[in-house]
């Protein structure tokens, strides 16, 4: 259903974006990846290709808007349509708001909303070129933490987030392009790289491993896995939201999936790991 469809997907460089490029690259669709990591995005490249799929990338830093809409541009004329834009790309900086720097809310807002609204825009622009008007798909990740907006201002934007998704389904209705938001709950990924370092180092010690961290740098994957792996009943995997785009992206033309929110079971809302 899925093969030779052509997406892009931002945040691809690690954790659910990575999983998404791939389970989509499985299916078929040819991927457009983008992050900021060059080298991840060459290995995921390679991996893709080596399986037989079909992968692009392109690293640049997603608050220089106009290279998206460049690279968004890129996908359709190379492959003579986009269908699916997947705006994953996010981060959370930890801390309270009394406390936080001006350039950390920046950088959120920079990320979580504009990034995701001039992905959002250049993709319908795209779409609507695709011959004989064929459907188009844009899948928003929000977070579990957009249902508690007071939470934090990461919260914010999440909530911000999932306000843009219904805005575009009304803007949209009268033409083929969906819009879907997934909210994920904790996810084992590099999420946790904006933490003080000391609380990586703490966490790490704590599940046998001794770790040099600094804050922003992507998480050691073996931490990862160790995470997963004492802690499989509060974090998901990267593949179990991707999973759940592929299941938003396989639905027929006469079912919308407008919202899903996938959590570990010990993860709730008003609960810590509520992400
Ligand atoms: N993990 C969770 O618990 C969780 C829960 C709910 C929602 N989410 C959401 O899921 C999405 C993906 O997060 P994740 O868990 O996969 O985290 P992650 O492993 O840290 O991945 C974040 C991705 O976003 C990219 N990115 C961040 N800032 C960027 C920038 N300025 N320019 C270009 N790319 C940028 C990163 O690229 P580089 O690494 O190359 O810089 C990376 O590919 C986010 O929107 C997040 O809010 C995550």
């Amino acid at each position: 259903m899925l093969n030779h469809k052509t997406a892009v997907i931002t945040g691809a460089s690690s954790g659910i974006g990575r999983a998404i490029a791939s389970q989509l690259a499985a299916e078929g669709v040819h991927v457009f990846i983008t992050g900021r990591s060059q080298e991840q995005l060459e290995d995921l490249k390679s991996q893709i290709e080596q399986s037989g799929g079909q992968a692009t990338y392109s690293a640049f830093d997603l608050r220089d808007t106009g290279k998206l809409q460049g690279f968004i541009h890129q996908a359709r004329e190379q492959t003579g349509h986009l269908d699916i834009m997947v705006n994953n790309a996010g981060l959370h900086i930890h801390g309270n708001i009394v406390d936080t720097k001006v350039d950390d809310w920046r950088e959120m807002i920079d990320v979580n909303i504009v990034a995701l609204l001039a992905g959002s825009q250049a993709a319908v622009h795209e779409m609507r070129l695709n011959e004989g008007s064929g459907p188009g798909h844009i899948i928003n990740i929000s977070s579990g933490n957009a249902y508690e907006p007071g939470r934090d201002f990461y919260s914010a934007t999440k909530h911000m987030v999932n306000a843009i998704g219904q805005a575009l389904t009304h803007e949209l209705a009268k033409e083929p392009i969906q819009v879907t938001t997934i909210l994920p709950g904790a996810v084992a990924t590099n999420f946790g790289r904006n933490l003080e370092p000391e609380t990586v180092v703490e966490l790490a010690r704590k599940l046998g491993m001794e770790v040099e961290f600094n804050q922003g740098d992507h998480l050691p994957e073996e931490l990862i896995a160790r995470i997963r792996g004492a802690m499989g009943q509060t974090f998901l995997s990267g593949d179990d939201i991707a999973r759940a785009v592929v299941y938003a992206l396989q639905q027929p033309q006469n079912v919308v999936v407008r919202e899903l929110y996938l959590t570990a079971p010990n993860v709730y809302l008003g609960n810590d790991f509520s992400m």
